[in-house]
């Protein structure tokens, strides 16, 4: 499992934290990849790490929690996904494995695929899902069901099936790391040791994902994933909603939540210990732990843990706020927005 890079396309968010463990539905993307992988019966699981290494450790420890036991593997430099199959070799031995990357999240589990994998006869299987913006992805060309070659974001895509973050490979692929160039990114991608496989006549299969999935590396492509995991959350209330309040639709409320003369309109969860008071929650919003929102009305939004928040009755919408952020009414004049950003932050005023 893969948890380096830098997420850069996540700025400022991945300034201060790993882009594997950006909450989704109050969950970091990794947990949902863990909880994947444990589900196919896959319990040893290394996890590459690079520079936000102690996070990740931090936050995943030994794998107990998730049924595994987790080992973690430092890959150095960034230096690409088939980089980090090769550093992997010790670990991985000769027994056949799924490679899955820490930053992609899918609803529907991988249980089918190595079901079929451990059934012999393929020496890697990967997924496709169709997209409108190949030019982002590696992008598959089939014939006659077969994977016949594989573009690295391709300028001129010639099929619009991408390459999701799920392979699984045998032991052949060390021979095809070992060969391959970097690409012109500087990086041993993994589209091109899958192509060299192809090209030696070993058996590549492709499957095509039907459920959601979304590589979380953007902040559009954050919202997104948010809001089609909320869409399958089981409502449960666990903190404490006052009379004055009420929640509509799917929503989760939090052991030790607060929700005071508030309406929650769900899609939505709130967070442990967060307090939501005289505010208006919408549909497709997550809360983490530990807030405050008082005096607010935010919808379509991710607010990460222990933040303040009093718009003094303005609406926030689509935002990604990071942790501890204060966002207070400007009471003294002159009335005007007062703001401390850290780089690359987006803000759109009225
Ligand atoms: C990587 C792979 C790409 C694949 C994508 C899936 O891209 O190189 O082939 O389609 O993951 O999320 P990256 O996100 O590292 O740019």
């Amino acid at each position: 499992m893969l948890s380096g890079g830098k997420g850069l396309r996540l700025r400022p968010f991945t300034y201060t934290g790993a882009k594997q463990l950006v909450p989704i539905a109050n969950k970091p993307v990794l947990f949902y990849v863990l909880e994947h992988l444990a589900q196919a019966g896959i319990t040893d699981i290394g996890i590459v790490v690079g520079d936000t290494h102690e996070q990740i450790r931090a936050a995943v420890g030994d794998g107990r929690r998730f049924g595994a036991t987790v080992t973690y593997i430092q890959q150095e430099q960034p230096l690409g996904l088939a980089h980090a199959v090769k550093v992997s070799r010790d670990f991985l031995g000769a027994e056949p494995f799924v490679m899955f990357l820490g930053d992609n999240l899918i609803r529907d589990g991988i249980v089918p695929y190595v079901q079929e994998f451990r059934g012999g006869g393929m020496n890697s299987l990967i997924v496709l899902k169709e997209v409108p913006n190949p030019q982002d992805f590696g992008i598959a060309e089939l014939a006659q069901g077969r994977v016949v070659r594989l573009v690295e974001k391709p300028s001129e895509p010639c099929t619009n099936l991408a390459v999701i973050g799920i392979y699984l490979f045998d032991h052949h692929v060390f021979e095809a790391v070992e060969r391959i160039a970097p690409s012109l990114r500087g990086e041993l991608e993994i589209t091109d040791a899958i192509q060299y496989l192809i090209d030696h006549g070993y058996r590549v299969e492709a499957r095509h994902l039907s459920g959601y999935w979304t590589d979380t590396g953007k902040m559009d492509d954050m919202l997104e994933a948010n809001r089609w995991v909320l869409e399958l959350l089981e409502p449960r209330i666990s903190g404490h909603v006052d009379e004055a309040s009420t929640l509509q639709g799917n929503v989760v409320v939090e052991e030790g939540a607060e929700v005071r003369h508030s309406v929650v309109r769900g899609p939505a969860i709130i967070g442990p210990h967060t307090r939501i008071e005289n505010s208006y929650i919408g549909p497709y919003t997550a809360i983490d732990h530990d807030c405050v929102i008082v005096n607010t009305e935010i919808e379509h939004s991710i607010v990460l843990d222990q933040c303040r928040i009093d718009t003094g009755g303005q609406r926030i919408e689509a935002s990604l706020i990071g942790r501890n952020v204060e966002i207070s009414p400007a009471e003294m004049k002159p009335r005007a927005y007062k703001l401390v950003l850290g780089d690359h932050s987006k803000v759109r005023l009225l």
